[in-house]
């Protein structure tokens, strides 16, 4: 069959159809498409919290002990420990120190430890935070500190409040922890023990520290 003969019939195919006329209009009707809003069934929504409530009954049955059943993931803790109660808590309580430092020290120091050039010495990086023993950070926790001071080679002139009277042993240690630990600040936790031998061996003294005074001291 040759191509020529193709097109003509065709051709005589459309010319058989054009006779046939379209049952609507394809000019004149000018209404746009809109596209439909139909509310979201409320039986699927329904239907997809039940789902979430099944797919969390089904976590809690089946995962870690949760409402004294068995999980898949049982709550275990690793070697060395055998149980949670060998797990040893942060020394001096560290944790608790990030929030007694907010509470006592943050608005001079500053929460970032900078402190406020001029007025408060920064406890990040500070040469008398990294002194290896707590011997003098303790000390001047408990009676304050006034006057001169050279803080990492910035000088400082101004005075410090005591906290003998505000924090107990655990809290003055937890803080020393805390602004030796931080701010990569790395120097050992600090006990409540040598908080209370420190405080019981200066019971007797009211007045705030110098520097000078406390850098004729060892610094363990
Ligand atoms: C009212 C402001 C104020 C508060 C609150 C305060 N300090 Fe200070 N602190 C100072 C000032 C001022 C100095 C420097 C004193 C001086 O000029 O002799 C200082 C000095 C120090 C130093 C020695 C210098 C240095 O920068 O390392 C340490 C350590 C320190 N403070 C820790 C603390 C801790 C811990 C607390 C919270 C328990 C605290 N301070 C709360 C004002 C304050």
């Amino acid at each position: 069959m040759s191509r020529k003969k193709d097109k003509h019939k065709l051709r005589d195919a459309s010319a058989g159809t054009s006779t046939i006329q379209p049952s609507r209009p394809t000019s004149g009707d000018d209404r746009e498409p809109v596209a439909e809003r139909r509310p979201v069934p409320v039986l699927l929504i329904a239907l997809l919290v039940a789902l979430v409530f099944w797919g969390e009954l089904y976590v809690m049955r089946h995962g870690g002990d949760i409402g004294g059943e068995k999980g898949a993931f049982p709550a275990m803790v690793y070697f060395p420990f055998k149980s949670y109660a060998e797990i040893p808590k942060p020394p001096g309580g560290a944790a608790e120190g990030v929030k007694f430092y907010g509470q006592y020290c943050a608005i001079c120091h500053q929460a970032n430890g900078m402190g406020i050039p001029g007025q408060f010495p920064p406890l990040a990086g500070s040469d008398w935070v990294l002194e290896e023993g707590p011997n003098r950070v303790i000390r001047l926790m408990l009676n304050g500190i006034q006057g001169p001071i050279t803080v990492n080679g910035q000088p400082f002139n101004n005075a410090m409040p005591p906290w003998r009277d505000i924090m107990d042993d655990a809290k003055v240690a937890a803080v020393a922890t805390y602004i030796r630990s931080t701010w990569g600040n790395k120097v050992p936790p600090v006990k409540p023990e040598e908080v209370k031998a420190i405080r019981d061996a200066t019971a007797d003294r009211t007045s705030a520290w110098s520097a000078q005074e406390l850098l004729a001291l060892p610094t363990k």
